[in-house]
């Protein structure tokens, strides 16, 4: 189920990206734009862009992530799951990572703890720096360190996250004695505060109790429990509404709200419900096949929406002012393949403003306002020179 909630139709974004159509020749070839383009496919926007992401950053994010690309060896091939993915995560914002099924939202949060399988994991490539530290090279001494105690995560699967032998009062004390050194009898008192900072009724009894005699909701307040624990500086959350109902659903966003207001954790969020993300979002950055196609304030994102995925998602999302019996707007088509993605952009295919440059040549991050990115060539300087005749075209 998903929240409904009130959000004006991006009527004004449809009608910006119809101007950037308007203003570029949906014909215009891709030799046009050679030029512009390094050898590394970069092009000298795509520095420029870099630049103005690197100003717009804060001076010291929690954590980093720099072209990040993941890929896993399967029956087919190689599965090219994360493809570039770079974005910042300050101290006690919430950062929300939307997409489709498949986008590679899980595999990114995984890899922020280097939790991926290891036998069927080919490439992990990039940089992800958390206060000064690089995850990427850290020994396992270190990455224990930081699991739990610095970095909690509460995966998109609550059952097999938890160890079904061992009591809800073991797992939860576990950390607390591992990363703490806490006696037994302090970290029994932290573990019963934590469940009654979560919710759950009679904590003293729950302890010694088992998951499997929890409901749903109560395992999701479990899980988030045993992540946040130890005060970790950052809370990764995969998916922790899906399968819940509507009001368990709003109940564990409060929850989420009201730990960030009290613990200051940064929270990212993974999810595909936009009206979870429109509630408690800072900022969000939107997935694709594996690359972040759009990234902005949460305002930016749901009120001047650029790229036509996003326009796409949010046009299939259910809306307070819409009539019950209107039906919602799937996006057509279905995402690329990430044993062969795409040269050009991901979504060329399901684009109803491709153009011939699209297929070509991947789009790159452009800067379009303060803290908002999009990479679509619609947006790209290079693309609007194009589509202008050159001085010598018009002397002739
Ligand atoms: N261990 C693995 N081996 C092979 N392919 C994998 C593995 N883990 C993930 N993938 C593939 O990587 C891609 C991204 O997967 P990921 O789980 O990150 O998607 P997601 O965005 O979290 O989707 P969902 O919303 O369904 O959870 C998918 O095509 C998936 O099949
Ligand atoms: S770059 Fe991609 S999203 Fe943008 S117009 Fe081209 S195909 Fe569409
Ligand atoms: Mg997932």
């Amino acid at each position: 189920m998903t929240i409904r909630f009130w959000r004006p139709a991006p009527s004004a974004a449809l009608h910006a990206a119809d101007q950037a159509v308007n203003r570029v020749s949906l014909t215009h070839s891709p030799s046009a734009l050679r030029n512009d383009i390094d050898e590394e496919g970069q092009g000298r926007f795509g520095a420029q862009a870099q630049a103005v992401r690197d100003t717009a950053a804060e001076p010291d994010p929690l954590l980093e992530v720099r072209n990040l690309r993941v890929s896993f060896s399967a029956f087919r091939g190689e599965v090219k799951a994360v493809q570039g993915v770079s974005f910042i995560l300050n101290r006690g914002e919430t950062l929300a990572i939307v997409g489709e099924s498949g986008s590679g939202k899980s595999v990114t949060a995984r890899s922020l703890m280097r939790l991926l399988p290891k036998r069927t994991t080919r490439q992990t490539t990039g940089s992800i720096r958390f206060k000064g530290r690089e995850i990427l090279t850290l020994d396992a001494k270190e990455l224990r360190r930081i699991r739990g105690a610095e970095i909690g995560m509460i995966f998109q699967d609550a059952l097999s996250a938890l160890n079904p032998t061992m009591t809800i009062g073991e797992q939860l004390m576990e950390g607390l004695l591992y990363h703490k050194h806490l006696s037994k009898r302090e970290a029994r008192a932290i573990a019963i505060k934590m469940l009654v900072r979560v919710g759950i009724p009679q904590p003293e009894l729950r302890l010694k109790q088992h998951l499997h005699e929890f409901s749903g909701g109560m395992r999701q307040r479990i899980m988030i429990a045993m992540a946040a624990v130890c005060g970790p500086d950052i809370l990764i959350a995969d998916e922790p509404t899906t399968a819940l109902d509507v009001t368990i659903q709003a109940q564990i966003i409060e929850l989420f709200q009201e730990l960030q207001r009290e613990l200051g954790v940064a929270i990212v969020l993974i999810t595909h419900d936009l009206g979870v993300v429109a509630k408690i979002a800072d900022r969000v950055n939107i997935m694709y096949a594996g690359q972040i196609v759009e990234s902005g304030t949460v305002d930016e994102i749901f009120y001047r929406p650029q790229h036509p995925y996003t326009l796409g998602l949010l046009a299939s999302m259910p809306r307070l002012d819409q009539n019950k019996d209107e039906p919602l707007e799937p996006i057509p088509g279905s995402p690329p393949d990430l044993f062969a993605p795409p040269a050009g952009c991901p979504f060329a295919a399901r684009c109803e403003r491709a153009m011939e440059v699209c297929s070509a040549y991947p789009p790159q991050m452009t800067p379009v306002a303060d803290g908002h990115q999009v990479a679509c060539w619609l947006q790209d300087p290079r693309s609007l020179r194009a589509a202008q005749p050159s001085v010598k075209t018009v002397i002739r």
